[in-house]
Formats: structure tokens, sequence, C-alpha cells
């Protein structure tokens, strides 16, 4: 089963709800927008098809999983709970299939996420991780999340750095054996560049380099 099996149903009546809020609220989220809930949605079902997890579950919980950002910029996955729950029971999921999503979601959160996961936390997390690994990323994307987000460049890179690092050093940072060969060193690179930054605020000349282009 692929992202495309879900044309018609409870996944597609969802996807056109999701699609429709990007749409509304664009210009709040630049960064979580429709681009990325529709990566992830496409990479989650993959991984999902691989690991033998509950496809619909999977493909569900990607389409709301960050549908926080719509109620509190910078905030948890807690903070969509409710909003999530409306439009999934909207879209004809049951209450116990609900709590399953919410239960997926909150697993696969990256600051907190363990080495004890369900295969379907483990299919969100990976597409979820690959959209943060992929080196386009840091370069067109990551000045989206300042902006959504309100945080600095220095704050970006701490938290980069501080939640995932640890993921690599504990072998997590991908669950499939197969996204752990093939995406991995994307994802070490992408740590170092972020690390380096960090090191290169420390320079009061490149402290002075943002502070003339207008970036904190
Ligand atoms: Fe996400």
């Amino acid at each position: 089963m692929t992202a495309q099996d879900f044309e018609t149903g409870r996944v597609a009546t969802l996807r056109g709800i999701v699609r429709k809020l990007c749409a509304e609220h664009d210009d709040r989220l630049p960064f979580h927008g429709w681009h990325h809930i529709a990566f992830v949605s496409s990479k989650g079902v993959e991984f999902a098809r691989r690991n033998g997890s509950d496809t619909e579950i999977v493909a569900a919980a990607a389409l709301v999983h960050d549908l926080n950002y719509l109620v509190r910029k910078n905030s948890e996955p807690s903070a969509g709970e409710s909003l999530r729950a409306h439009h999934l029971r909207h879209s004809g999921f049951t209450d116990a299939e609900i709590d399953r999503i919410e239960a997926v979601i909150t697993e696969s959160h990256t600051a907190s996420r363990t080495c004890e996961i369900s295969p379907e936390g483990a299919a969100l997390s990976d597409a979820d991780t690959l959209f943060k690994a992929v080196p386009i990323t840091p370069v067109v994307l990551s000045h989206r999340y300042l902006a959504e987000n309100d945080i600095s460049l220095g704050q970006l890179a701490r938290k980069i750095v501080d939640e995932q690092a640890p993921l690599v050093e504990e072998g997590i940072y991908f669950y499939d054996p197969d996204a752990r060969d093939r995406y991995l060193p994307w994802a070490t690179a992408n740590l170092d560049l972020w690390k380096s930054l960090l090191d290169s605020l420390d320079d009061p000349d490149v402290k002075e380099l943002l502070r003339s282009v207008n970036v904190r």
C-alpha cells in the first residue's frame, strides 16, 4: 500500500481537511506547512509498508502530527491534541483509533523518543526525522523555521544538536535499517553543520556579521 492507495476513504478526507487548513494558514506555517506534511505522509507510508505496521494509522498520524503549530507557535505536540481529535473524528476515525494515533505522535516526538517505540511510531519518526536530515532543509528551509517559531539561529542550532546528537549516539536516529544505511550520512553531515554553527557563534565578528544582516 502506498500514499496513492488512500485516494478515497478516511485518510483522503483527512488529507483534504489538513491541506485546506495549511492553505488557509500558509503565512503562519512557513516551515510546518503542506510541503512538510506531504513529505512526511509519503515517506511515513513508505516506511510503514516496509516495517509491516498499520499504514492507515501512520498516514493519519503523519497528516495531523504538527497541527500544534496552528494552535501555538513553538509548541509541543500535546498542544494540538484537541484539534487533531476534532479533525480525525470528522474524518471517520473512532475514539480508540484517535487515542492510538495520539500515542503514535507522542512516542515519535524527536525531543523524547526512545528505543521503546511501536512500528507505527517508528515509521512516523523516520519520516519526520528524514525531513530534518535532507540536505536541502538547512539550506532552503531553516530560515523559515526561525520565522515561524520566532527563535534565534543560536537557539535553533542548540535545539537541533541537543535533541538529535543523542539519537545518533544511541543508534535510534533512524529505526529502519535501510533508512539508516541510506540517510544517516546526511544526518551526521547536518549535525556537524549545526555544531560548527554553534561554535562559530563564539566569534564576536561572526555575531557582528549576523547583526549586520538582521539575523538574531
Ligand atoms: Fe513534523
